[in-house]
C-alpha cells in the first residue's frame, strides 16, 4: 500500500488543490484475489444510482459477476488482452444503458452511463478498493450470454477488487502498472471560444 502511495506521488500532481481521491485512483491490472464484502460493494453501487443524468431518467443499468459460475459467463467475452489480467479479480459489473425513454430515443444515455461510472470509480477509491474499467469486450457475446434486450446499449465491464501485487502480472504488462498522468489544464479548458485558452 505505502509503495503504491509513493507511485502515484511520482507520477501525478494536481496543479490546483483537488481531493487528493482523485489523482489517488487509478487503474490497476494486477487484483487481489480476495473478495469484496457485499455491503462494500452495494455501497459502490450506491454512489453510482446517485449520477446526474438527463430529465433523471437514470438509464444506466449495472450487472455484476462475484460468483465462479457469473465470472466465467463474464470471461467468455472479454478480450484476450483484458482477460490476461482480470481472470482473478473478485468482481466484475457490466454497464449498459436504455437508448430510449417512452417519449422516445434518449441522446444523453451514453453520457449519463459515463458519469455513473465514474461516480462509481470514485467511491470505490475511498472504500481502499481498486476498478479498472474495460472496453475490450464482445459487446453481441455479452449480449447473447447475458440476455441483455436490444434497447440497451453496452458499454464497459468494470473491474472491481482489491490492489495487487505487480509481479502477478504477465510480464507484458508489468511495466504498464503504474498511476500514468494527464494533459495540462490548458490543454482542455477554453474560454470564450474553442482553443481560446484561460491559462496563460
Ligand atoms: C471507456 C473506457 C474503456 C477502457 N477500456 C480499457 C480496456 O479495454 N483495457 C484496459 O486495460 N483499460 C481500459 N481502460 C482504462 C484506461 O486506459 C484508463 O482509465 C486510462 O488510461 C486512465 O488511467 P487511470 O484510470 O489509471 O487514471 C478504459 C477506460 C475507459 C474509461
Amino acid at each position: 500500500m505505502v509503495q503504491t502511495k509513493t507511485k502515484v506521488e511520482n507520477n501525478r500532481k494536481a496543479d490546483y488543490p483537488i481531493d487528493p481521491l482523485f489523482i489517488n485512483r487509478w487503474s490497476p491490472r494486477a487484483f487481489l484475489e480476495k473478495e469484496v464484502p457485499e455491503e462494500v460493494l452495494l455501497s459502490v453501487f450506491e454512489a453510482a444510482r446517485w449520477a446526474p443524468s438527463g430529465f433523471n431518467n437514470q438509464p444506466w443499468r449495472f450487472i455484476l459477476a462475484r460468483t465462479k459460475e457469473n465470472l466465467e459467463l463474464f470471461h467468455s467475452f472479454i478480450l484476450p488482452g483484458n482477460l490476461s489480467w482480470c481472470k482473478t479479480a473478485p468482481a466484475l459489473a457490466l454497464i449498459v444503458s436504455e437508448t430510449e425513454t417512452e417519449q422516445g430515443p434518449n441522446p444523453y444515455h451514453e453520457f449519463d452511463a459515463g458519469t455513473a461510472s465514474g461516480y462509481l470509480e470514485i467511491q470505490a477509491a475511498k472504500q481502499g478498493l481498486s476498478t479498472h474499467v474495460m472496453g475490450g469486450i464482445d459487446r453481441e457475446k455479452a449480449r447473447e450470454v447475458l440476455q441483455i434486450p436490444e434497447k440497451f446499449a453496452i458499454h464497459s465491464v468494470i473491474v472491481i477488487g482489491y490492489l495487487g501485487e505487480k509481479d502477478t502480472l504477465p510480464e507484458n504488462l508489468q511495466e504498464r502498472e503504474q498511476p500514468n498522468s494527464r494533459r495540462p489544464l490548458n490543454e482542455i479548458l477554453f474560454e470564450g471560444k474553442f482553443n481560446q485558452t484561460l491559462i496563460k
